[in-house]
């Protein structure tokens, strides 16, 4: 399973970039106003930091113009993947851009059939809202199901399952048992991963009783 973060913040991206746990990054328009930071710049930036796939999206929503911002996203690195929403346009762009190698991440998807049309379309990855489907009481894990399902009833299809909008750490347990490719998550979200309180328990009896032998390693 890879493990890409969700956001623009460029000191997140180097803090888990530093840990050799980090496969990607995603940003999105609104990570990017979060930010603060110029747009494509701050892309820049982050492909220089992580090697793996980074999700940069188009503004628009027009055919001619996402294609013309697609192509100009791609142009800054070779990790950039260009993100563009599940809508008719959308998928044109896809077609195009992944037809020409670019790395295409197809972004707002909240139904199996959605996922279908992006993997016919060539798409690198598809990213799943599970955590605002779940925000309306619906079953977001199942939709990864349904599409980890599908997707493996037709192996010429290539795209890869990014599980995206993850809320929390059972999220990602889901996704590792489905087989999902990559999850996207908050910083925050990785970074509770490492935390169980018997591992803190254990290792500060393991530090006093090592302690007490009065050895040293070195
Ligand atoms: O960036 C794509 C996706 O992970 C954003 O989801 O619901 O946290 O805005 P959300």
């Amino acid at each position: 399973m890879k493990f890409f973060v969700d956001t623009a913040d460029i000191n997140d991206i180097r803090d888990l970039a530093s840990t050799g746990l980090l496969d990607g990054v995603t940003t999105n328009p609104s990570l990017i106003a979060k930010s603060g930071k110029q747009f494509l710049p701050l892309i820049e930036e982050i492909c220089g930091v992580v090697d793996g796939p980074v999700s940069a999206e188009v503004a628009s929503t027009d055919y001619e113009t996402m294609l013309k911002e697609g192509k100009k996203l791609a142009a800054i690195a070779d990790n950039v993947a260009v993100k563009v929403p599940l809508t008719p346009a959308g998928l044109k762009v896809c077609k195009e851009l992944s037809d020409a190698g670019t790395m295409v991440n197809v972004t707002l998807c909240f139904s199996a059939l959605q996922a279908v049309l992006a993997a016919k379309a060539g798409a690198t990855f598809i990213s799943p809202f599970v955590g605002r489907l779940d925000d309306l009481s619906q079953d977001g894990m199942q939709l990864i199901a349904d599409i980890v399902q599908i997707y493996g009833n037709y192996p010429e299809w290539y795209t890869e399952v990014l599980v995206a909008s993850v809320r929390h750490p059972v999220h990602i347990l889901e996704s590792a048992k489905l087989g999902a490719d990559v999850v996207t998550c908050p910083p925050a979200v990785i970074k509770g991963l490492y935390n169980h309180p018997l591992t803190d328990k254990g290792l500060a009896t393991f530090v006093d009783d090592w302690k007490k032998t009065g050895q040293s390693i070195l």
